[in-house]
């Protein structure tokens, strides 16, 4: 068994708990919407407020002290990010979030690469964020007459992603093909390693780990992919922090999309993507965020999340007129990743959001943020609640859940 496996049982999770201001305000409140936010803990607030209240200044730009210590913090909080997901400081770009990534990609590359006839392969039961840069492009492209193809793959009834539909998929114009780590709904690991070998190496990966970044250890040796890209926010960092990672091999295949002033060296990545003062108090929040993670240990959160999962599943599974969406509910697979969506036979996912409200508890509910006009692809998914998992979760709370649920559905 790896050690990843064994049941992680020496940490104290309520002592992690405690590290985080929300649940001292407002006591009793049940937060199970991590997937959309997670909360922050004292560290990433304290760096937010330590910039402000005491090192406030701009990067890059003077020579006095103050400023060329922030320049050196926004550095050093590139370097921690690179250790964090095993890739290298000088392919790091800082970003609002994931949507601001995800659309440099599309537009830095897509703008400059794309030829007339050329593929993008995009599932559309992808986050938003994930596919709607491409559609924009296409759309951009057709203005100057160039005209690119959006070949869509599926998900199957289980959660991953539908991998004949991408062997069927791939031609000879497939240029890049657009991926989700973890799903934000289905809460799957989406075979990303698997879905290189079947691409091949010509075709370019741009990955999306905005649910995987909090959850799993990320190692771009492994992983193979081109781009990829998160949110700070997701992984207990500030509001307007995000990632773009870009593989060496595409450095220079891209184009500036936001000219303007900037600090970088010349001719560096950075100088290309990064113009304009950054969100520094976001950044250094990041680095902040990554030394949270980092002293617990991705491993023992993964393991967390394993347990905290199927918990939620064994204390749901039974409610009369349960519907799993696709994933964990539905695989019978041995690791979830915090994420569980369903819904009810007799009761629509509006309702019982606004009843959980009523009784404290935060879950999702609404269209996920999944494309549903059919004139954009999109399919006719049932509305789902989804729960949301993190480590300040406890099991007590994912009984009071079903509790609640059983009630209100009974
Ligand atoms: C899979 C996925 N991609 C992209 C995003 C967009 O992230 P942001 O709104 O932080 O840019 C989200 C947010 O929920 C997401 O879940």
């Amino acid at each position: 068994m790896s050690k990843s496996k064994i049941p992680d049982r020496s940490q104290d999770w309520s002592k992690v708990r405690a590290q985080f201001p929300f649940f001292k305000n407002n006591p009793g409140a049940i937060f199970f919407d991590s997937a959309s936010t997670t909360q922050k803990p004292e560290s990433v607030l304290r760096a937010e407020s330590r910039f402000y209240r005491r090192e406030c200044s701009n990067a890059g730009r003077a020579s006095y002290a103050n400023s060329t210590r922030t320049s050196a913090r926004i550095e050093s909080a590139r370097v921690a990010v690179a250790r964090f997901i095993n890739g290298n400081a000088e392919d790091i770009v800082f970003t609002s979030g994931a949507t601001e990534s995800l659309n440099t990609v599309a537009l830095a590359w897509g703008l400059k690469n794309l030829e007339d006839g050329d593929e993008i392969m995009v599932c559309m039961q992808d986050h938003k964020s994930a596919v709607r840069p491409w559609l924009n492009l296409q759309e951009l492209l057709a203005r100057f007459g160039k005209t690119i193809n959006i070949v869509p793959f599926g998900i199957h009834k289980e959660g991953d992603y539908e991998l004949a539909d991408i062997r069927n998929g791939l031609s000879p114009r497939t240029r890049l093909i657009a991926l989700v780590h973890v799903h934000h709904v289905y809460g799957m690991d989406m075979e990303v390693e698997t879905i290189r070998d079947i691409v091949g190496g010509d075709v370019l990966i741009s990955l999306d780990a905005s649910q995987s970044i909090a959850h799993r250890q990320i190692d771009l040796n492994k992983l193979k992919v081109d781009f990829l890209s998160f949110s700070g926010h997701k992984m207990f960092a500030m509001n307007g922090s995000g990632v773009l990672w870009v593989s060496p091999r595409c450095r220079n295949m891209l184009t500036s999309i936001k000219p303007g002033g900037g600090y970088a060296e010349q001719n560096s990545l950075q100088a290309l993507l990064e113009s304009g003062t950054p969100n520094i108090p976001a950044v250094l929040s990041l680095e902040s965020a990554i030394a949270f993670i980092e002293k617990l240990g991705m491993e023992r959160i993964e393991t967390r999340l394993h347990e905290l999962t199927r918990t939620l599943y064994k204390e749901i599974k039974d409610i009369p007129g349960i519907n799993f969406s696709p994933g964990y509910g539905l695989c019978g697979c041995p690791q979830g990743f915090g994420i569980l969506s369903f819904c009810f036979d007799q009761a629509s996912t509006s309702d019982l959001a606004f009843a959980l409200d009523a009784e404290n508890i935060m879950l999702r509910s609404g269209d996920h943020c999944q494309t549903k006009s059919l004139d954009e692809g999109g399919g006719n998914e049932p509305q789902y609640l989804r729960a949301s998992l993190q480590i300040y979760n406890t099991e007590e709370e994912i009984k009071e859940l079903a509790q609640v649920l059983r009630h209100l559905v009974g």
